[in-house]
């Protein structure tokens, strides 16, 4: 059994305009001391995914369907207690903002010595402490600045006192939302390399998400390439950067600075994702994809399984005898950049 198993996941959102769905019918596992990426544009529904395993939805957001067994529980269906404990001291959340995880009145050391004197018992303030030392030291920050309120950090070593706190507990799953997207390149690298050689300690798994493709490259096993509240692919990351088989995942990489094909031109995909209020039917990347015909736009892809990836595209399974060569040129995007703006839309 997996450590994580995530089943047909439905997360709506109740919206004015009816129920927005975030997340629809996502599958996927993640084994012990695994590192899963997941990818995808900004509203793609990847914090709401965290949110949900952690379970920290807001109040309008909602599991409609499908379950999450972490280590042989649904997490769907424990009591609000149970499912506290199992945050604090099985998963922990590094957020995609620092400031609001922190709280103001609290210095950092109160919050993180707090943490683990709660879900830690036993452990004496001066082990606690340690560990408070131990953790800032890990991540970059001077201990003696953990006396400091979080207003008297910059909004990086907010950032970094937060990644010490997700990782003083020794989680067993760690969600990383968006980790390190506020720091620069240089404490990017050595943070992420930092949380590596920690989980390795402690063999715990992460779920990595990002809107950047390097960072993912750089930190994991396996990635999740998410569109419109759906997994468009998933598959090792060399597989999936190397040669993807969902037209999606192929403009994606052409949208970022890939360290192989220096000189590659960026290629932002033309257009926006759907309205998940009311999305369409058929496959969800189908007016944006430059290979997209009727039936992708009537009917909704299965999963197509290749060279160890699962693709929701209908044509998966030809885009190596003929399609990767139009795929891959630079002028399929450009093309269908100008006929979208021909078009109008
Ligand atoms: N509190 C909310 N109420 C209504 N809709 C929301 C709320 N939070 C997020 N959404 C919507 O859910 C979708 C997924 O958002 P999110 O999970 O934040 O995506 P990502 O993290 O991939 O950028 C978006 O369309 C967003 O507008
Ligand atoms: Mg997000």
């Amino acid at each position: 059994m997996s450590q994580l198993e995530v089943e047909d996941l439905e997360v709506y959102y109740e919206t004015e305009d009816g129920p927005a769905q975030a997340v629809d019918g996502v599958s996927f596992e993640l084994e012990q001391g695994e590192n899963l990426g997941i990818v995808g544009e900004s509203g793609c529904g990847k914090t709401t995914l965290a949110k949900a395993i952690i379970g920290i939805l807001p109040d309008a957001g909602y599991v409609n369907g499908g379950s999450i067994n972490f280590k042989g529980d649904d997490l769907t269906e424990l009591s609000g207690p149970e499912r506290r404990r199992l945050k604090w001291e099985e998963i922990s959340m590094i957020a995609q903002s620092a400031m609001n995880s922190l709280d103001p009145v609290y210095t950092i050391r109160e919050q993180i010595v707090e943490a683990i004197e709660t879900h830690r018992p036993g452990t004496g303030r001066v082990e606690s402490n340690e560990i408070v030392t131990e953790m800032f030291e890990l991540v970059g920050l001077d201990p003696d600045r953990a006396d400091d309120y979080p207003h008297q950090f910059s909004g990086g070593m907010r950032q970094r006192a937060m990644i010490a706190m997700a990782l003083a507990l020794e989680p067993s799953l760690m969600l990383a939302d968006e980790p390190t997207t506020a720091l620069d390149v240089i404490m990017q690298d050595q943070i992420l390399k930092r949380i590596g050689s920690i989980q390795e300690e402690i063999n715990s798994s992460m779920l990595v998400i990002t809107h950047d493709v390097s960072v993912v490259a750089e930190t994991c096993d396996r990635v999740i390439v998410m569109y419109a509240g759906k997994i468009a692919e998933e598959g090792p990351v060399e597989e999936i950067f190397n040669q993807p088989y969902h037209p999606y995942t192929i403009g994606l990489k052409r949208a970022f600075p890939n360290i192989r094909m220096q000189d590659q031109d960026l290629l932002s995909i033309s257009g926006y994702p759907p309205e998940l209020i009311d999305p369409p039917q058929g496959c969800r990347f189908a007016e944006r994809c430059p290979m997209a015909t009727d039936k992708c736009r009537e009917e909704e892809p299965e999963a197509h399984h290749n060279n160890g990836l699962r693709s929701y595209c209908h044509y998966a399974d030809e885009i190596d005898s003929e399609l990767r060569p139009y795929a891959d040129d630079p002028k399929t995007w450009n093309q269908t950049a100008a006929a979208q703006e021909a078009g109008g839309d």
